[in-house]
């Protein structure tokens, strides 16, 4: 049976205020990590502060993600950035279509579909997010919403290219609120997802492709979420701004890769 490795990543968004705290946090995280391998590390830093916290992590083997990026290669897009800058300042991954975005910045499924491509050429891994609002939730919407999201962001991509990507379930309502949606929940969603991937892309890319959980993650409800048998890691926010606390979730991640 195909293992996946448990990912979690740090989602810092606008945070923190100065590039000296942003270094500290990286140290801290790097220094709790270690050089564990049982769980797979990767922090989403503001796109000013990327370089600084590469130098942080240089030689680790935390990940480094931007947290949004332009499809162009170049050109007239003032205030965007590129993939190629992404790893020029020493990113491995980029987050693309988090709910911030899509709701707070009008960002579309077409969009993260062409940011994806051009992070999938240039290399970089993305983690593109998908999820529903409490009101889609309500209405029972839940399935069509994540399959529409599915179907837009992924367009055209081959299995081989979907293999590189990874899925963040995060529904909005769960999103900075502290309402994490149960172990249950967060599961039927997840197991939907994948078999939404095995009918677009296969049974073989399914398997491979991890799926993290998003929404309000935090050391004490870590586990039990991460020990749903499709849920692959978590994308973190408020919780990843405090090393001692991503740390926690990570020594989560790694007591359920060892049970897994
Ligand atoms: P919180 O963990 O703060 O709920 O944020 C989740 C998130 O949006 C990660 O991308």
């Amino acid at each position: 049976m195909l293992t996946r490795k448990i990912f979690i990543a740090g989602n810092w968004k606008m945070n923190p205020g100065t590039s000296e705290q942003a270094k500290a946090l990286a140290k801290a995280v790097r220094e709790g990590v270690g050089s564990a391998s049982e769980v797979e590390v990767a922090l989403g830093a503001p796109a000013i502060f990327l370089s600084a916290v590469s130098e942080s992590l240089n030689d680790s083997p935390i990940g480094l993600a931007g947290q949004n990026m332009h499809w162009a290669k170049d050109g007239a897009y003032t205030g965007e950035t590129s993939a190629s800058m992404l790893l020029d300042s020493g990113c491995t991954h980029v987050i693309l279509g988090h709910s911030e975005r899509r709701h707070g910045m009008g960002e579309t499924d077409e969009q993260v579909n062409r940011k994806l491509k051009s992070a999938l050429e240039a290399g970089l891994y993305p983690i593109v997010c998908i999820g529903e609002t409490l009101e889609e939730r309500e209405s029972d919407r839940t399935e069509s919403v994540v399959a529409g999201q599915l179907t837009g962001s992924l367009a055209g991509l081959s299995p081989e290219e979907m293999n590189k990507v990874v899925l963040a379930y995060e529904p909005v309502w769960a999103i900075g609120t502290g309402r994490t949606a149960t172990p249950g929940q967060a599961q039927d969603v997840h197991a939907f997802i994948r078999r939404t991937l095995a009918a677009r892309f296969g049974e073989k890319t399914a398997l491979i492709v991890k799926i993290q959980y998003g929404g309000s993650v935090k050391p004490d409800n870590a586990e039990e979420l991460l020990g749903c048998p499709d849920i692959d890691g978590a994308l973190v926010g408020g919780a990843s701004l405090k090393a001692s606390d991503f740390l926690g979730i990570i020594e989560a991640g790694r007591k359920v890769s060892v049970a897994r």
